[in-house]
């Protein structure tokens, strides 16, 4: 898989929107992962908005470079209902992981921003 090898972290972006259909396709991928228990934890947020993008850009300090992303996602889980809610982060981590190598393989750079934990 030529993306695990190609995937580097990309922290400045071009002024050009990225395709609804793009975005989508990763989003796909994220719920192609595989789950603890198949309980699929996650929900992600789509952000296209600037003034949101600027805002969540900081709200850490290691997060300036999304202030000029085209597209946030941003994704969480909820605790409630969850069959093995321990195990959540690591489900998360893996959705994360696709949506990196999904962008990759489309030809489109990103960074996983840790703001959690
Ligand atoms: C869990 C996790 C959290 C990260 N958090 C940040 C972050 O907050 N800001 C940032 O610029 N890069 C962040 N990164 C990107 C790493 O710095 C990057 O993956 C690492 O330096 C290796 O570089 P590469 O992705 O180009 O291979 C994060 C990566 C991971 C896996």
């Amino acid at each position: 898989m030529n993306e695990i090898f190609h995937r580097v972290s990309i922290r400045r972006f071009e002024a050009r929107p990225v395709e609804r259909e793009k975005i989508l396709q990763i989003l796909r991928a994220a719920m192609q992962s595989p789950s603890t228990g198949d309980q699929r934890p996650w929900e992600f947020y789509v952000v296209t908005d600037r003034e949101k993008i600027v805002e969540l850009s900081r709200c850490h300090k290691y997060a300036g470079c999304a202030a000029n992303a085209q597209v946030l996602i941003v994704p969480v889980y909820r605790n409630e209902g969850l069959w093995l809610p321990e195990y959540a982060q690591i489900d998360m981590a893996i959705a994360q992981e696709n949506i990196w190598l999904e962008t990759d393989s489309l030809g489109l750079g990103g960074v996983w921003l840790g703001i959690a934990p």
